[in-house]
This record gives structure tokens, sequence and C-alpha cells, in this order.
């Protein structure tokens, strides 16, 4: 009844354990994998040892999380405790989908041939960091975005490859179809939304990096509108995600046009096992309104 398809790739349920939460190491990812999630991001991993912001980078309520991690990496080359026991997963019907960033083309081609010979389900493009050669990110401008999808997709093999998009450009759809024609085999969205929060007592930002990205409940209007728009204009799919926290919420994004429904700063509302439990409350709608499978469900909103 949940099975789904995601650009090739047989899930068993559409829930996916987003990149930057638990996928960290390679016990915490089994641990969500048990939580019932079908799939498993990891940690998106940058060419070399990265620490980050300092602290505090992240501050949470029951609206919103607001996060400048920076995205902290060992490297690809020093991050062998992430892959532990992937293998073992992929066996047990889960699929690991890997995740990178990069400042230039030359080291996302590096990185890329690297997790490549690993054998993960998917790649993902983490647009969102600056190219350092052209100044800005690569997730704001169609050319760059492009680039580098071409330059993951000709080291990765047969392995599909995902550019994740972020919200704060008024050109995402444009972005991805330039993605799209470089031969992205689908679209991840969307990573969080540009915030800021301010301590009154101290009269400061509460974040030391100022402003950072908003995830969790807040931001689901912003990727459903967003899902929506590139179930549109794509041909390839979607990856949704952006605060699906309950059943209800994942069949909204898969009615937007999404093939498989991210999930991530919902484990801190709902604990680890929040994918069976999302599962759980799918099936039960499903049930309740005679839907056989997700299948049906994908895009049912366009109609
Ligand atoms: C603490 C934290 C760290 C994150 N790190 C990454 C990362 O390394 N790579 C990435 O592509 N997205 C990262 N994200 C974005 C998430 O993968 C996801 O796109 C976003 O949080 C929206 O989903 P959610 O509301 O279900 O959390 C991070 C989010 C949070 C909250």
């Amino acid at each position: 009844m949940l099975e789904t398809n995601l650009a090739g790739i047989k899930l068993k349920n559409p829930t996916v354990l987003v990149s930057g939460i638990l996928g960290v190491t390679g016990q915490s990812m089994a641990r969500a994998a048990k939580g019932g999630a079908a799939a498993v991001t990891m940690k998106s991993v940058g060419p070399k040892p990265w620490l980050g912001y300092h602290n505090p980078t992240v501050v949470a309520n029951e609206h919103f999380m607001l996060n400048a991690v920076g995205l902290p990496s060992p490297g690809y080359k020093n991050n062998e405790a992430e892959w532990n026991g992937l293998g073992e997963l992929q066996k047990k019907d889960v699929r690991v989908f890997a995740s990178l960033y990069a400042w230039t083309l030359e080291e996302m081609e590096e990185i890329a041939e690297s997790i490549a010979a690993r054998k993960p389900d998917l790649i993902e493009i983490d647009l969102s960091c600056p190219h350092m050669k052209e100044a800005g990110e690569f997730a704001f401008n169609p050319e760059q975005a492009a680039a580098a999808v071409s330059a993951v997709k000709g080291k990765a093999g047969k392995v599909p490859v995902f550019p994740k998009l972020s919200p704060n450009t008024n050109r995402m759809v444009e972005i991805a179809k330039a993605c799209e024609e470089a031969g992205a085999d689908g679209i991840s969205a969307i990573n969080t939304v540009g915030g800021m929060a301010i301590d009154i007592e101290m009269r400061k930002p509460v974040l030391a990096n100022k402003t950072g990205g908003i995830s969790g409940p807040a931001i689901k209007p912003v990727a459903i509108k967003a899902v929506y728009q590139l179930y549109d204009a794509l041909k390839i799919p979607v990856l949704g995600m952006g605060g699906c926290t309950n059943g209800r919420d994942a069949i909204e994004f898969i009615q937007a046009g999404a093939s498989a429904v991210g999930i991530g700063t919902a484990v801190y509302y709902r604990g680890i096992d929040v994918f069976s439990k999302v599962c759980l409350e799918m099936q039960q709608w499903m049930k309740e309104n005679s839907v056989k499978s997700v299948k049906e469900l994908v895009g049912a909103a366009h109609e």
C-alpha cells in the first residue's frame, strides 16, 4: 500500500530521513531505519574538514527550528564512521542516500567519484553552498546549479543524482529546469528557509551567526508550494521535504507532487520512530479514503 518509486529506486514506504538530522554515523542512520524510514540520507559531506559556525547554532520551539550549524564536516576522506554498517542497511531493504557539498566544481567531481564508488542508492547535491570562484550560492543561479549537476553526473555512474534546492530565491523553478536539462534524475526540495531570532532581554541575535535556516512545521506551506510548482514544471520526480510531521502532512506533500517525503525536524518533536508513526497515519487516512496506493496520490492536487 505504501510502496513508492523515486527515479527508479523502490522504497517500501515514502518516508526518508533528510540530510543533517541524525545522519552523522552509520549507527544513528540505522536507528532511523529501525524507526521506519525507507531511506536514510547522510549528513552532507564536504571536500575538507570544516568546523561550521560557533555555538549557539540551534534554537527551537513548537513551531520551528532555526539553525546555523554551517555544514560542519570531517571531509569526504575522513567520514568512514558514517559509512559503517550502511551496506547492511541496504541488504535489509533500506535505501542509503549520500549527500555532498563543495565550493568548486572540481571538488564536487572529486567527492562524487569517491562517493559513487561506495554504491549509495542516490547522491544528493546540497547546492546551498557558495561557489568560491563565482561567489553566490550554487542554489541561486541556474547556470551554476546546472554546472554542479553536470559535474556530479559525470562521476556518479548509474547512481541517480538529485540536486537539493533552496527556497530562498524566486528563481527556484527556473533553477530546477536547468538542473533537469543538465541531467538531474530528480529534485530534492526544500532546504531551510532563511530566518533570524532575537533574544529581547539580551538585545542580541540568538544565533552566533546571527541568521540561519528555518525548518519544521512553520515552513511546510513554503515547501508544499515549491513541490507543487516543481511537479508542474518538471518531468523528473520530486523528493519533497520541509516541515512534514505527521501522516496528513506526508499526504499533502504527495498530493502536491512528491514521490517520497523527507522528514527531519519532526524527529525532535515525535521521536526516532516518527517514520513508522507517519506511515501508520498515512495508512489510516488511505483506508478511510479508499486509496489503495501512493501512486494514486502523487500529484493528485493537480487534477
Ligand atoms: C540541524 C540541521 C542540519 C541540516 N544539515 C543539512 C545538511 O548537511 N545538508 C542538507 O542538504 N540539508 C541540511 N539540513 C536541511 C534538512 O535536510 C531539510 O531540508 C530541512 O530541515 C527541512 O526539512 P524538515 O523541516 O523536515 O527538517 C539541515 C537541517 C537542520 C535542522
